[in-house]
């Protein structure tokens, strides 16, 4: 199945998300759907604001090679540890500002721990393409978009190519 995913502007992608107290059959669905949703789309990554839900819970598979095997990653209460003096510039892009590229520098290389669906503590670094992308959908779930690290004009812009993107699909 696959959720509608929020445009910005929308309130939901500024908000702060919740934290989850323990996995669940209704987690567990719900990252099933998530996952769906992101590689439909198709998307790296996705975080639950995106799909409407306010909990702190992120999916992502950033493996890009064809042939590779997908890694699909889902989790919860995801935090960064730390991150390197090291920086990475990517151009990032994101599934609620959709065809709007921008770079972003992030620290290159990040620790995260989080739960997994099976409630295990789990805690691993990442670097690359998994780095910026981790960082990108944590950032989700304090209500912070990748355009937020742009320049104001570069941000208003972008914000109203999206705005006026929804007034056209509200009418189609
Ligand atoms: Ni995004």
């Amino acid at each position: 199945m696959i959720l509608p995913i929020l445009i910005h502007p929308d309130p939901r992608l500024k908000k702060v998300a919740d934290p989850v107290a323990d996995s669940s059959d209704e987690l567990r669905a719900l990252a099933d759907k998530m996952l769906a949703t992101m590689y439909d789309a198709p998307g790296i990554g996705l975080a639950a604001p995106q799909v409407g839900i306010m909990s702190r819970m992120i999916v992502l598979d950033c493996v890009k090679e064809e042939g590779e095997a997908a890694r699909p990653m889902v989790m919860l209460n995801p935090v960064v540890e730390a991150g390197s003096d090291d920086l990475n510039t990517y151009e990032e892009g994101c599934l609620s500002i959709p065809e709007q590229f921008a770079d972003v520098t992030r620290p290159a290389e990040v620790t995260v721990s989080w739960m997994d669906l099976d409630g295990n503590a789990k805690r691993e670094t990442f670097d690359g393409l998994w780095a910026t992308c981790v960082q990108h959908e944590i950032d989700h779930l304090e209500g912070k978009l990748f355009i937020d690290y742009l320049k104001p004009l570069k941000r208003q812009m972008i914000t109203r190519k999206m705005v006026k993107l929804k007034r056209e699909r509200a009418r189609a």
